[in-house]
């Protein structure tokens, strides 16, 4: 008797594919045999892409447009993701950022931004995690960056959102334990991407080569990255031994800020 069984890894939706590192997953995640929903908001591009896909990939390839910094842009992706059980990864990858000081960021960007890189991400990751658990199967990425780890100036918004998303992310580590669904963060440096120019930093000098990744070899390392099972991925970080110092030392601290007495500095008379 035959089994008839599919190598099919199932469908992977990418939001944030119509340029950059977003591109560069439905490359390559087509290229592994993942049929692929597109998601950002330039509908014409996206198209374009897909086709292009289809074409050498000799995959599934479909379009879905939508403003993730709108809840019903965000409530198409939910529907999309609920409603179809062949869907087996989630990258959230769109997010922007915005080169300026606090008080020169026009509401409405940071209102966006926020709701692009942190409510967005959130809503998906948890429509992610419901409709994978229930499954037993499914990998969700989500997207940081290297900027969430320290505050750096012009970027007071943008920094914080993916302080967020590498909190958040790894919470969710948590609520997979003891289940087949994996949750992988992925932390690039600085790459060059049409990002940079949404940004504001075009008006600014060339970032030097040496500290810049193309797209390509940000995501091919990310994928390394999930193949070697990492929960979470930098990779331009050389020396692992920092994250992980890292990852100890916040741990360190978060316990030792539970204590019902205040520090000594801070006793009357000192
Ligand atoms: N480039 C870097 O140096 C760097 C470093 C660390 C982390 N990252 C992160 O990597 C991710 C991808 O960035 P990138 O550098 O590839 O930037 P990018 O080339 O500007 O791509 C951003 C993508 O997000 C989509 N997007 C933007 N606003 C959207 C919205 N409201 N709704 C839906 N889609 C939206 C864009 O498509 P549409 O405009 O068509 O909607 C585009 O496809 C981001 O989360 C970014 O924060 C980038």
């Amino acid at each position: 008797m035959t089994h008839q069984h599919s190598d099919k890894p199932g469908v992977a939706i990418v939001t944030g594919a119509s340029s950059g590192i977003g591109r560069v997953y439905a490359d390559r995640l087509a290229a592994r045999g993942y049929d692929l929903v597109l998601v950002a908001r330039r509908e014409e591009r996206l198209r374009d892409i897909a086709a292009d896909l289809r074409q050498r990939h000799a995959v599934n390839a479909e379009v879905l447009a939508a403003d993730l910094s709108r809840p019903a842009g965000v409530a198409a992706v939910v529907e999309r993701l609920s409603g179809d059980a062949s869907v087996s990864l989630l990258v959230n990858n769109a997010g922007f950022s915005a080169l300026k000081p606090l008080t020169d960021t026009p509401d409405n960007v940071i209102l966006d931004m926020i709701g692009l890189n942190v409510t967005a991400l959130t809503v998906l990751s948890k429509a992610a995690l419901v409709a994978f658990k229930a499954r037993n199967a499914g990998t969700l990425v989500n997207v940081g960056s290297g900027a969430g780890f320290a505050p750096y100036p012009g970027i007071p918004v943008y920094g914080s959102t993916k302080a967020y998303v590498y909190l958040f992310t790894q919470s969710l580590q948590s609520e997979v334990e003891g289940t087949a669904v994996r949750v992988q963060l992925v932390l690039p440096g600085a790459v060059i991407s049409e990002g940079w120019d949404v940004a504001g930093g075009a008006a600014l000098e060339p970032l030097p080569e040496a500290i810049v990744m193309t797209t390509e070899d940000c995501v091919d390392a990310a994928l390394a990255g999930l193949d070697l099972g990492e929960r979470v991925t930098c990779p331009s970080l050389h020396d692992e031994t920092i994250l992980r110092d890292y990852e100890a030392l916040t741990g360190r601290l978060m316990q030792s800020m539970f204590d019902g007495k205040p520090a000594a500095r801070y006793k009357a008379g000192g």
